[in-house]
This record gives C-alpha cells, structure tokens and sequence, in this order.
C-alpha cells in the first residue's frame, strides 16, 4: 500500500527556477519549469507525507502544498533554511540561478551606444548550505544535469552537498531535462548504488525516486 509509505514524514522540496533582478524591469532567469519538483511533490503527497514546496517563479497549480512562493535564490535560501530543521527528507529540485547582479539598479537602464556589462556575485548554493547542517535523520536529495562527464559532476555534486542521492539527467538525451514532461535518469546513492531510467514520464521518475528512498 503504496499510500502509507511516507504517512507523516515532512518534505521540503524546492522546485523551479530563480530570478535575479537587474533594475525594476529586468532578470537573469533559465528555463526550468518546476515539472519534475512538482511531481515528487505530488508523489510525497499521494504516500501520506506533510509536503512545503518552496517555488520559484513557476507556472504551476501549487495548491494542493504548503507552499511558499519566492523568486530570487537569497529569498529561496531564507525560507527553506527556515524549514530545513523540523524536515525529514529535503529534496533540492530547484534550477537555482548561480549568479545575481552585483547590484540591483534602482531605475531602468538605459540604453548605451557602447557595450554593457552586468557584475555578477554569487549565489548561495541552497543544497550546500543546508547539507552543512544536516542531522543523521535527515534524508537530502539533489539533482544535476550535465552535459559532459555527467556521471563525474554528478558524484563530485553528491559528495560535495553532503547529499544521500542525487539524480542526474543528461541534457544530451531526447526527452530529459528543461520544459519535457519526460526524463531519463541515473539515481546515485552516496553507498555506491546506481539506478537508471528508460525516457519515462517525470510522474514516473517521482515514483522511481521514493521506491529508491523506500528501499534505502
Ligand atoms: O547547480 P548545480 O548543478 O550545482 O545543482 C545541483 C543541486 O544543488 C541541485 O539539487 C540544485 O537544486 C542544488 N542547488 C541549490 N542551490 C544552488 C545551486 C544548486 O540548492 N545555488
């Protein structure tokens, strides 16, 4: 009985892109559309779990969780570092934009005959941080999606954010990644355990993924 599976257990997941404002008019943003977030947030939710999805500028109907809206990474970094401690499982399928203007002009920018040039500062990388602080009944999953060495990045990326499971999709396959609504996926466990997909639905990749958890 598949319903009772996660009955109880808090999930925090993060789902979608981030904006990073340039003047009052303007964003550095990506294409993420908070589909494969969204449906493990939905899967947690069918097996009994108590879902906060903290999103990003998404198209999404978020109506049926807890949710928190946010559009820049500080602001999504805020309020999953909030609940990050009374969580069991935090699940980081956020496309965090990995970079913001150095500063935010406070009118519009004109135009120039010449070139322009944004300053970038970093980002806090949400996964990173919180995996610092994570307690040995937590469970933290990330995602990557690379388009060379993948299998490299992506075990450098589980062992670096402290992660128990990262999934990678490779931007170089037919239907995975940005936008689709399938994906094709490897799931890494940080004992060595390795999981792969056909293209399937992402519903079906949310599935994959808690059966994974399931089995620890
Ligand atoms: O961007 P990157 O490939 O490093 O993302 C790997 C994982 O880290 C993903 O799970 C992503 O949600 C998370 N991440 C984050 N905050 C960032 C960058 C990435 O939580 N600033």
């Amino acid at each position: 009985n598949r319903k009772k599976d996660f009955l109880g257990k808090r999930v925090l997941i993060t789902l979608g892109p981030t904006q990073e404002n340039i003047d009052p008019v303007r964003f550095i943003s990506n294409h993420s559309s908070g589909k494969m977030g969204f449906e493990i947030a939905k899967a947690f939710q069918h097996a009994g779990a108590i879902v906060s999805v903290v999103a990003g500028p998404v198209h999404l109907d978020l109506s049926q969780f807890t949710t928190h809206r946010v559009t820049s990474a500080n602001e999504m970094f805020e309020v999953a570092n909030r609940l990050h401690s009374e969580q069991d499982i935090c699940v980081f399928a956020a496309a965090v934009a990995d970079y913001a203007p150095s500063e935010i002009a406070k009118e519009k920018i004109k135009k120039l005959d010449s070139e322009a040039v944004i300053h970038l500062k970093k980002n806090p990388d949400i996964a990173l941080e919180l995996g610092r602080k994570k307690k040995p009944n937590q469970l933290h999953i990330g995602f990557a999606l690379e388009t060379e060495q993948e299998e490299r990045y992506a075990l450098e990326k589980l062992h670096k954010k402290n992660l128990d499971w990262i999934v990678l999709n490779s931007a170089r396959d037919e239907g995975a990644g940005f936008k689709v609504d399938t994906n094709k996926v490897s799931i890494f466990h940080s004992s060595g355990r390795v999981t792969h997909s056909a293209v399937i639905p992402k519903s079906e990749v949310a599935q994959l993924i808690l059966n994974e958890i399931k089995l620890g």
